[in-house]
């Protein structure tokens, strides 16, 4: 069931990813949604045992239409492969597929969504989920962490040890990388070595 136009609509859910990256493109449900710019979907393959999510598309990645392609892309990249992870065998998205910043100038400001907005974008991601059923979950962020426990976790309490999702899959949470690009120095070094162990800790359980 979906409100949509204060009105509860059943909606068939889609039979396959393709049909999530087409149909996400029209979700109007959440003021996000309507803000004109363009969804971006999940990228990866339908077969997996990975599914990797961050929070929102950024500037970047709503100019090319794929997640994780910017700053904070990169250095996710560098630590799954440092992990042993390969990109191109997981599945990346987002708990919210539109992209929500203020304008300054020229430039779009990220703004983080609402508890509200990612329970309403929840939708999409559990339509990807129930298609891909991954062994394991990597939630980066508390915003990730929220549109699969149903409350904004603590991230850096309950990061980098497994917890149990209703039907058995894992999910690991760790820090956002956009987090560990604001950081400067020892303390960034130290933190992105605690982010590479908690990646190393989901490597090691997958197998
Ligand atoms: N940050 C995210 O959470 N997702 C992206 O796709 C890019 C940056």
């Amino acid at each position: 069931m979906v409100r949509q136009g204060g009105k509860d609509i059943e909606e068939e859910p889609p039979a396959t990813l393709e049909e999530i990256a087409q149909a996400i493109g029209a979700c109007r449900r959440c003021p996000i949604g309507c803000n004109g710019t363009r969804a971006v979907p999940g990228e990866g393959p339908a077969r997996t045992r990975l599914m990797v999510v961050g929070e929102q598309p950024g500037d970047k990645e709503e100019q090319a239409g794929r997640p994780f392609v910017g700053p904070a892309g990169r250095l996710l990249d560098a630590h799954l492969a440092r992990a042993g992870l390969d990109r191109a065998r997981l599945y990346l998205t987002n708990a919210v597929k539109h992209f929500k910043f203020v304008p300054r100038g020229k430039r779009r400001l990220h703004q983080s969504p609402t508890a509200g907005e990612i329970d309403i974008c929840r939708w999409w991601l559990d339509s990807e989920r129930r298609l891909l059923r991954p062994q394991i979950i990597l939630a980066l962020g508390a915003s990730a962490g929220r549109a699969f426990l149903a409350r904004t976790p603590a991230v850096g309490k309950e990061r980098g040890a497994p917890m149990e999702l209703a039907d058995g899959t894992q999910l690991w949470l760790t820090v956002h990388p956009s987090y560990l690009l604001r950081l400067k120095d020892e303390v960034r070094a130290r933190e992105e070595e605690r982010f590479q162990s908690d990646l190393r800790g989901l490597a090691s359980s997958l197998g």
